[in-house]
């Protein structure tokens, strides 16, 4: 069962910040030597290579697309708070750079894998991390004092991309390896990057909630945001093309239902439920 709202403990950018320094784990720590192994024998890497290639993507533009946030107007606890949840993307992306160094090709520079990956990504995932994204990060560093640019920003990186579309993503990614036994050093690392998606997605929840709460011309902002985006979103939760989306082990369907499941939970707690957009 899904807490209510009330029973629901949000924590503070403190309390946030102090499970930060609990929870440090280092990507070179994680083995890859099966995973190596495995790769060089898989068959159809098709639905993997998509996975791999979206995590890469996604996690390259949620990495040098958030100092906007950490340098927009807050108190010294939420800019300490949001300095490790940049430094926590930053390994993210370390985390899958080196897989790809490891596992998938040859070392290379972070550019040239992002790169490659680039040509394995969806139209409607370009959309949201190419134009969305940065557009909303854009605004935010030009107006740095300017609260509507804030919650329109969280509720892009933290509400849809971390929240919506990041732990459906995990969701049926790691029960898809797990259940093949695919790649076990990557579902390692990933259920550790999932770990920290929790934090940043629990600061995403606390911030738009007290925004909403003290001015509610900021809901509107929330639902003019997710209305612009939800259409995109929903088209990026599809299987590739070329893949036999039945190896997923779930249709397109089932993952949109889990996505718009944990985003109308967490409408309700910022104050904006959803059949209000
Ligand atoms: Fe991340
Ligand atoms: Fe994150």
């Amino acid at each position: 069962m899904s807490p209510e709202p009330h029973e629901l403990h949000l924590h503070d950018p403190q309390t946030l910040y102090r499970h930060w320094e609990e929870s440090q784990w280092s990507p070179w720590e994680v083995d890859l030597s099966a995973d190596r192994t495995q790769w060089e024998s898989m068959e159809d890497r098709t639905l993997v290579s998509f996975i791999l290639s979206s995590l890469m993507v996604a996690e390259e533009r949620i990495t040098t697309k958030f100092s906007g946030l950490v340098g927009a107007d807050g108190s010294e606890e939420e800019v300490a708070f949001l300095a490790t949840q940049q430094v926590d993307e930053a390994r993210h992306m370390q985390f899958y750079a080196r897989f790809q160094d490891e596992v998938v090709s040859e070392p290379a520079l972070i550019a040239a894998h992002v790169q490659s990956a680039r040509e394995q990504v969806s139209p409607a995932f370009r959309t949201i991390f190419d134009d969305k994204l940065v557009a909303a990060h854009d605004r935010l560093l030009a107006n740095p004092g300017d609260e509507a640019a804030k919650v329109a920003f969280v509720t892009i990186y933290h509400l849809v991309l971390e929240a919506t579309l990041g732990l459906t993503t995990f969701e049926f990614s790691t029960r898809f390896l797990e259940r093949e036994s695919l790649l076990p050093g990557f579902v390692t690392g990933y259920t550790k990057i999932h770990h920290d998606e929790h934090r940043h997605i629990g600061y995403g929840i606390w911030f738009l909630r007290k925004a909403v709460a003290e001015d509610t011309a900021m809901g509107d902002v929330v639902r003019g945001t997710l209305r612009d985006l939800l259409p995109a979103v929903a088209e990026s939760l599809t299987p590739p093309a070329g893949a036999d989306a039945s190896v997923l082990g779930a249709s397109a369907d089932e993952l949109r239902a889990f996505a718009l499941d944990g985003l109308t939970r967490r409408l309700n707690i910022i104050g904006v439920p959803i059949d209000s957009l």
